[in-house]
């Protein structure tokens, strides 16, 4: 009935994957904002890595296809989300709950927002804070000298997200979570038509991030293979001009969203918040 879908759409997923490297958005204001503007909306909030401690454990040295699988079995678990819910993640979060959304129709999310989140991954650190420079040093070592081999895919995060234009093969071939959930290895018919399933997909990008290299990643656009700096929309890739993951398909539905927000990474006003973001939710 109609009650009960209203009660089923008051559902909100919150996933926030911190590194190191990226700024201390905090997850429990950004729960307590939705709460206060949408009264009795159930928020679930995962997080991995709150700390460079709980980080160098969880966040940084885990396999993402396994710790997906975990939160695919938590979701399926909570009876709160039976019938559907909304899912918001930020930065690394964000492509982390489009996995799920591939992955795992149920229960069925029905709008994804991805605040500044990275869909064709990142080529560079172009900032790491100081404090952190140990980690960010170590990081980066292990990406130059072999952010394809299996053991840094399975251990290090950023591996995970590591688009190397120029080593465009040993990308596809390779990269354990990012190649796979964007179909460069092949098509799985699964992940195409359940990402479909989606009502939005909207992907927030931030015009002035120093964060997230190259920025276009926040809008699926990416390098254009083969050279490090020219950059192609999502609509100019092959990804695309394929279909390979029904985002045409969703362009065409008037699926895909995107939005700009001025600002650094993960930095928007309360104003922009529930302007742009709060109607998604609702
Ligand atoms: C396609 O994705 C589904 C869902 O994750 C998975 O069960 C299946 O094994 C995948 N198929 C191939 C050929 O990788």
């Amino acid at each position: 009935g109609l009650g009960r879908l209203i009660i089923t759409l008051r559902l909100l997923v919150l996933f926030l994957w911190c590194d190191s490297c990226c700024n201390p958005l905090s997850m429990g204001a950004i729960k307590k904002m939705v709460e206060e503007e949408i009264p009795g909306i159930y928020v679930l909030s995962l997080m991995i890595g709150k700390n460079v401690v709980e980080d160098t454990e969880n966040g940084f040295f885990k396999d993402v296809n396994e710790q997906v699988s975990m939160v695919c079995t938590q979701l399926a678990k909570d009876p709160q989300l039976k019938g559907g819910y909304n899912a918001m993640g930020f930065s690394q979060g964000a492509q982390f709950l489009r996995a799920v959304a591939q992955r795992c129709p149920s229960p069925p999310m029905k709008n994804l927002i991805s605040v500044g989140g990275q869909h064709q991954g990142v080529y560079g650190l172009p900032r790491c804070p100081g404090e952190h420079s140990a980690i960010c040093d170590m990081i980066r070592k292990a990406l130059n000298s072999g952010a394809y081999s299996d053991l840094v895919q399975k251990h290090l995060v950023q591996a995970q997200y590591w688009h190397d234009p120029l080593n465009d093969d040993l990308y596809k071939k390779h990269s354990l979570f990012l190649a796979d959930i964007n179909q460069e290895r092949g098509v799985n018919e699964t992940y195409k038509k359940n990402l479909q399933l989606l009502e939005k997909f909207v992907m927030v990008k931030f015009l002035q991030d120093t964060v997230v290299d190259p920025v276009d990643s926040e809008w699926f656009g990416f390098l254009k293979t083969g050279q490090a700096k020219e950059t192609e929309t999502l609509q100019e890739s092959v990804l695309y001009k394929e279909d390979r993951l029904g985002l045409a398909a969703m362009d065409k539905a008037k699926k895909l969203v995107f939005l700009a927000s001025k600002g650094d990474h993960l930095q928007f006003t309360n104003e922009w918040f529930n302007a742009n973001l709060l109607p998604y939710l609702r």
